[in-house]
């Protein structure tokens, strides 16, 4: 930060979420590859566009495909991929849309970093807690195949750590609920921080 000044604008995130009649923070979704992430948070999607709230969807296949296409699964690129995934969910925060992201984090230290940059306030964690077993018989991208197969290195759950984390704000078994019954569940956990004006 050595000789750069932030610029304070007059138009603030308040006078964003005020203009669009609800507050702006994050859902974040972490769980393992094929656990459920973006089809839940597709849903959650979906169900606010209707009512009227502006969202913005941020995944991990979408974002590593363009803006961190040059990071892999490393230890270190997780976590740039990570960190740069959380300063843009803060921008589009502060730009007052509600951000759904959904990204793998596997490490408790990611997610606390995550919300350290996001901000306690603004950060709703969803633990989509499909045990290994399921994400790998469901195996939709056929990356476990490979994995198991010492085709990739580094895969979540195979040869790379994934960590729950202690004190999800909601957790979903998609093996036990419905989806459509965890949405639900979703959706009236956040009625209350939207705070709807219009
Ligand atoms: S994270 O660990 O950095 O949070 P992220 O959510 O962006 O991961 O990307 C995960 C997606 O990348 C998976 O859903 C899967 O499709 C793909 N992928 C490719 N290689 C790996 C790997 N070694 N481990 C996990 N996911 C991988």
């Amino acid at each position: 930060m050595n000789n750069i000044v932030p610029h304070t604008f007059e138009v603030s995130r308040a006078s964003r979420n005020s203009m669009k009649g609800h507050k702006s923070f994050v859902i974040w979704f972490t769980g393992l590859s094929g656990s459920g992430k973006s089809t839940l948070a597709n849903m959650v999607e979906q169900q606010l566009f209707e009512k009227g709230i502006h969202t913005f969807s941020l995944d991990g296949d979408n974002i590593r495909g363009g803006l961190n296409n040059n990071l892999g699964f490393s230890r270190e690129d997780r976590e740039e991929n990570l960190r740069r995934i959380a300063e843009v969910a803060k921008l589009f925060v502060d730009s007052g849309s509600v951000v759904i992201a959904s990204f793998i984090s596997p490490l408790q230290s990611d997610r606390d970093f995550i919300r350290e940059i996001i901000g306690e306030e603004d950060f709703i964690e969803v633990f989509v807690n499909t045990p290994l077993k399921i994400c790998e018989k469901r195996d939709v991208k056929g990356l476990y195949r490979k994995a198991r197969a010492g085709e990739i290195k580094n895969f979540t759950g195979i040869d790379a750590p994934y960590e729950p984390p202690a004190t999800p704000t909601i957790e979903i078994r998609t093996d036990q609920e419905e989806a459509r019954v965890s949405v639900e569940r979703i959706l009236n956990l956040l009625e209350k921080e939207l705070e709807i004006t219009k």
